[in-house]
């Protein structure tokens, strides 16, 4: 049997390496994985009592329509329930925004080096995906972009995503620039507006806002948020969706009915409301970055200040001989040489004493490794 040609040509997502994968291919014990952007302090102690509290309940099948979750939610985010909806993680949202609103041969919208999802969901949909290039300092260039959609029609563009803060490259878009840009686009009925905020709670930056207010002004902008990263749940799966209410309902027709398993709501419920854990999540993942970014400009070596949990560099070196090098120290970081980038590592976040060990790791490794000359 044959599969669809965008199907056959699908560079399925690279996930950062296991930790028991590591220690099974380099005989190791102790490895440090700084690879998946996840919560250094693990899901909060909150999250984890409710999760124990439900174990003698996995008998029961979960709450399709997530009640509790979505009134503290609805309640937090300050949005009507109607406007909101989950998913397995964001990455299931991304999946069936594409599903709900491609038809084969239909164009997504994103930037060269966004996060990979889109266009792996774009293809696996049968949707074409479209890539704009990044502007000076690896940061979506939404006029391009706006321009490109204009320029395009007969691309026929349904859905555009913008990853703010991005993934791989810690970068944002400044509220005046996403203003200017929904100015143009905003409000139109053919095409959707998707802004996947993982990172938001993260975001130092003065001048970022998140889409709250640009969702209520146009009816076709959309949120995606996760529970996999400030609120530590990656394990559990679960991403939120804020948007025009017609969009939820038709997701709510579409999604499977148990999508949202009721371990990854109590868990949410109780990380939600966890403002200790919340604050201690974005100190921690602050002052990591605030080392790294230190070390990283004794080292020489170039990197971008990042509104995520990571942080990329140039190693100024072949990044693949640098990973190997540090997974045979038993350091995890990821290569992201399929974003288009040969010679960076993005580096996680971790406990004080793992980012300690990461970067005396990456000194003794780069030491052992002639830097690239141009
Ligand atoms: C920008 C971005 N969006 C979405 C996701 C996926 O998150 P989730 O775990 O909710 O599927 C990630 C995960 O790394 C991400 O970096």
């Amino acid at each position: 049997m044959k599969v669809s040609p965008e199907i056959a040509s699908l560079i399925p997502y690279k996930p950062g390496k296991p930790i028991s994968e590591t220690q099974r291919e380099y005989g190791l014990t102790k490895v440090i994985k700084l690879a998946s952007n996840e919560n250094p302090l693990g899901p909060s102690p909150k999250a984890v009592a409710a999760i124990k509290n439900l174990l003698q309940q996995q008998h029961r099948y979960p709450d399709p329509g997530a009640y509790e979750l979505l009134s503290i939610v609805a309640a937090k985010w300050n949005f009507p329930k109607e406007q909101i909806g989950f998913g397995n993680g964001s990455d299931e949202l991304i999946d069936i925004l594409v599903r709900l609103y491609c038809e084969a041969g239909d164009g997504v919208l994103t930037s060269e080096s966004a996060f990979s999802a889109y266009e792996i969901s774009a293809q696996a949909n049968r949707a074409k995906v479209h890539k704009v290039a990044m502007k000076e300092g690896f940061k979506f260039d939404l006029k391009a972009m706006a321009d490109y959609f204009f320029k395009h029609p007969e691309m026929k563009i349904k859905l555009i995503f913008i990853a703010n803060p991005n993934n791989p490259t810690g970068t944002y878009i400044s509220h005046v620039e996403v203003s200017e840009f929904l100015q143009k686009m905003g409000g139109r009925e053919d095409v959707l507006i998707v802004f996947d905020e993982a990172y938001n709670e993260f975001v130092r930056a003065k001048d970022y806002k998140n889409a709250d207010d640009y969702i209520r002004q146009y009816n076709n902008v959309i949120a995606l948020r996760t529970f996999s990263k400030i609120y530590g749940l990656a394990g559990l799966r679960l991403g939120a969706m804020v948007g025009p209410k017609e969009v939820i309902e038709i997701f709510n027709r579409v999604r499977k009915p148990f999508n949202v398993n009721d371990l990854a709501q109590v868990a949410a419920v109780a990380a939600l409301q966890d403002q200790e854990f919340i604050a201690a999540s974005q100190q921690i993942v602050w002052k990591g970055l605030d080392y790294f970014y230190e070390k990283l400009q004794k080292m020489g070596l170039p990197f971008i200040e990042s509104q995520g949990n990571f942080v990329m560099f140039d190693t100024l070196r072949d990044a693949g001989l640098v990973n190997e090098g540090l997974l045979r120290k038993g350091i995890i970081m990821r290569p992201i040489k399929n974003y288009g980038f040969n010679t960076h590592l993005r580096l996680s976040v971790g406990l004080d004493e793992e980012n300690v060990a990461a970067i005396k790791a990456l000194e003794e490794v780069l030491a052992q490794i002639v830097p690239i000359t141009n």
